[in-house]
């Protein structure tokens, strides 16, 4: 894989710390202090200029407010969910919809679709957060990343190929609540992908998928397999 001065760390789950070519720090799906996966050592997110929030389950925003609150980054997600966010005090929200593209610091964002479900547990009350989402993300340097959130597979993946091309795709592989690796290699029949980081898988003991089923299953594709609190550059 490519990556041409990025550096991508994987917190464990489906929560990424990507650092741009121009020296930002993008976080996806800021999920750390509760994230059994994620290093002791990463819990303490010392700097972050942009947040993507795919949807609204505790464990994809679980940090969102406190980071977004301390760092003051702009956060990025559905309307309904940035208006909860907005609500908890985080300042720069900045919302979208699914088909669109906004420039964010040095990096483009596009909102893509995921098929899954999106509730936010506050207190005791689930308040609706729109609907899931996925993005992909265009480098100042040309390289494109698909984080595919929480997701089934569903066809219109092409159209995401398509238009995009992204090269490197982050697929949720557990099983249970996402996709599992049988559908995640059907998933990249359609992305056609150069690399698939697999995640969401392993945290909890029903998250049953691993790379090595995967890798099994496409072999024309590099399944690149990262451990929690690895940077790949
Ligand atoms: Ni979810
Ligand atoms: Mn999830």
């Amino acid at each position: 894989m490519k990556l041409n001065g990025i550096k991508i760390t994987w917190l464990g789950h489906a929560t990424f710390r990507i650092e741009t070519p121009q020296g930002k720090t993008l976080l996806i799906d800021p999920w750390v202090t509760g994230n059994p996966k994620c290093p002791e050592q990463e819990k303490n997110i010392s700097k972050v200029d942009v947040i993507l929030c795919t949807h609204g389950h505790g464990d994809h925003i679980g940090d969102a407010v406190e980071i977004g609150k301390k760092h003051n980054p702009v956060v990025v997600g559905m309307p309904e969910l940035c208006g909860w966010l907005e609500g908890k005090g985080v300042k720069r929200v900045s919302g979208m919809n699914k088909g669109g593209t906004q420039t964010v610091g040095d990096i483009k964002v596009t909102m893509v679709h995921a098929e899954h479900s999106s509730g936010i547990e506050d207190g005791s009350q689930m308040i609706y957060g729109g609907q899931a989402a996925g993005y992909v993300v265009e480098f100042s340097n040309g390289v494109k990343i698909y984080h595919a959130g929480d997701t089934c597979v569903f066809g219109d993946m092409a159209i995401i190929c398509d238009i995009y091309a992204p090269e490197i795709c982050m697929l949720p592989i557990g099983d249970h609540y996402t996709m599992g690796p049988r559908e995640a290699a059907y998933a990249c029949k359609l992305l056609k992908p150069k690399t698939v980081i697999p995640m969401h898988y392993g945290t909890f003991p029903v998250l049953t998928g691993r790379p090595a089923d995967l890798r099994k299953l496409v072999p024309d594709v590099e399944v690149r397999e990262m451990k929690p609190g690895e940077t790949i550059s």
